[in-house]
This record gives structure tokens, sequence and C-alpha cells, in this order.
């Protein structure tokens, strides 16, 4: 998401089970829409589906009404780099989609997303980058602890990306998340040592996007929806993270144990 440049929230130990609680319940959201994520649903019904889910769960979509967004997810499907808006489109076998959800809980925002794949023939570059793209936000939070810096994060994240002959979007970033949805910026880009210096408590969502092509974007006219320029594909994974005593705590791991795709039902 691109964010105002405020300060990241920095919040006390005792306000992470909150966030944990906030956390864990987006990702059991998408966990719960795993089976549904087929050939022939239409991203509208996955968000409908979606939106019952939060509301039965008691929480709040915070995505409605944030900016004028009026849907309960973001669904980006291939070329589409993130806030497809869910509609009428159709998913089809091998299909690399991203499902993107942001719940309210008690006051306290849960944001992480996923990619999904639809059917079984995935075409081999799209696999390949799901999986780089996982792996890319998996080496960031592992550079997450005291004393290191944002550019430690978007440089593991850079490094491993294109290191794989992929690249990383610039135009959206992470960002700081608790009380509030987005707060100051997480680049997903960066060099080792540069940037703001971590600290214990503070709370934020690493959710690179990576492109198979070129890392450039356009946004469409309706304002939201952003696709890759060479209509290449593109993936991206997001977690919401603190920064503890000593390293780092994932807020969204999936209670279902799911990782990276294919997830086993
Ligand atoms: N969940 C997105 C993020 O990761 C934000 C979506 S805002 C919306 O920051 F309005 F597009 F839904
Ligand atoms: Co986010
Ligand atoms: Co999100």
């Amino acid at each position: 998401m691109l964010s105002p440049s405020n300060p990241i929230p920095v919040y006390a130990q005792s306000d992470f089970a909150a966030l944990h609680k906030a956390g864990a319940l987006a990702a059991a959201i998408l966990d719960r829409i795993t089976p549904f994520v087929v050939p022939g649903v239409t991203t509208g019904q996955l968000d409908e589906r979606i939106h019952r889910d939060i509301l039965e769960s008691r929480a709040i979509p915070a995505t409605i009404g944030y900016r004028g967004y009026t849907k309960a997810t973001c669904i980006s499907v291939n070329h589409v780099v993130c806030h497809g808006i869910p509609g009428e489109k159709a998913l089809v076998e091998g299909d690399i989609v991203n499902i993107d959800v942001t719940v309210i809980v008690d006051g306290w925002y849960g944001d992480t997303s996923r990619m999904y794949l639809v059917g079984e023939k995935i075409p081999a570059k799209s696999r390949k980058l799901v999986e780089v793209t996982y792996d890319a936000m998996m080496a960031g939070i592992e550079a997450v602890k005291p004393g290191a810096t944002l550019g430690d994060i978007g440089h593991a994240i850079q490094n491993y990306a294109e290191g794989n002959r992929f690249s990383v979007v610039r135009d959206f970033c992470g960002h700081g998340i608790g009380r509030v949805f987005h707060s100051g910026q997480i680049l997903h880009y960066g060099r080792p040592g540069t940037g703001t210096v971590l600290e214990q408590g503070m709370v934020f969502t690493i959710e690179p996007m990576i492109n198979a092509g070129t890392w450039q974007v356009k946004v469409l006219n309706d304002g939201w929806t952003a696709v890759t320029r060479d209509r290449q594909p593109s993936a991206q994974f997001e977690h919401m993270v603190g920064v503890t005593e000593t390293g780092v705590e994932i807020f969204t791991l999936s209670p279902a144990g799911y990782t990276k795709p294919p997830y086993s039902l």
C-alpha cells in the first residue's frame, strides 16, 4: 500500500496479544477461502464469502469505506499487481491469484495476503514467481530484529528477488499498522544499514510485490487496479510482524499451517 510518511507505530508487549488476535483472524479467513479458489468462481463471489466470514467472526472489514473502496478484499489475478477490485471476473485454470484481507478486531488491524494457484496446470514461470515471492517475504522477515534497519529488510527482499531474475515493485510498500491501518513506509528494496533503525515494539507489514518482468506498474482508470506495464505476472504475500526483544514475531501465521501454495486441504 502506498502510505503517507508517518512514523512506524511502537506498541507495548502487552498489546501484542491483541495484534495477534487480529492477525490470526485475518489469516484464518485466508485459510477458510482456500477450497473455494477454483476454476469458474468469480472474484466477486470470493469477496462476498470473505465479507460474510468477517462479519460472522464479529470483525469489521477494514477496506470498506477506506478512501472510497467498497469491497472486503483486494483480489489480484496474474498481471494485476495489487488492489484488484473483486467483480465479475471468473478464475481459470492456471491463474495465480492474490487475496488480501484486512480486519479490525477490538480496534486492532490485522492485514495479510497470500497467493493461490487455480487448478493444477500452472505455467512454470508463474509457479516459480509465487515461490520466489514467498521466500523473498520470508527473507525480509528474517532481517527483522532490534538494531537492524528498514534498509536491511528491503535489501534482503530485493537481493533474493533479483537474484532469481525477478523485479521488485517500487510504487507500493509495506506499512506500520496496529490501531491504524497505514502509518509509515516499509520499502521492499534498499541498501543494508540505511533508513530507520528497528526498535522493540514496532509493528508493520512486509508485503513485497514481485514481477516476472519489469517492475513498472500502472494504475487503471478505476483508480485502484495496479497492473504490470508489460502484462507479465506479478505475485505478492503479506505478513504483519512485530519487533520483539530478540527478533520478530509474525502475527498472521496461518492457523492451518499454510505457507506457500499448493495448500493441502
Ligand atoms: N490490504 C492492503 C494493504 O496491504 C490495503 C488495501 S486498501 C484497499 O495495505 F482499499 F485497496 F482495499
Ligand atoms: Co498491508
Ligand atoms: Co493487505
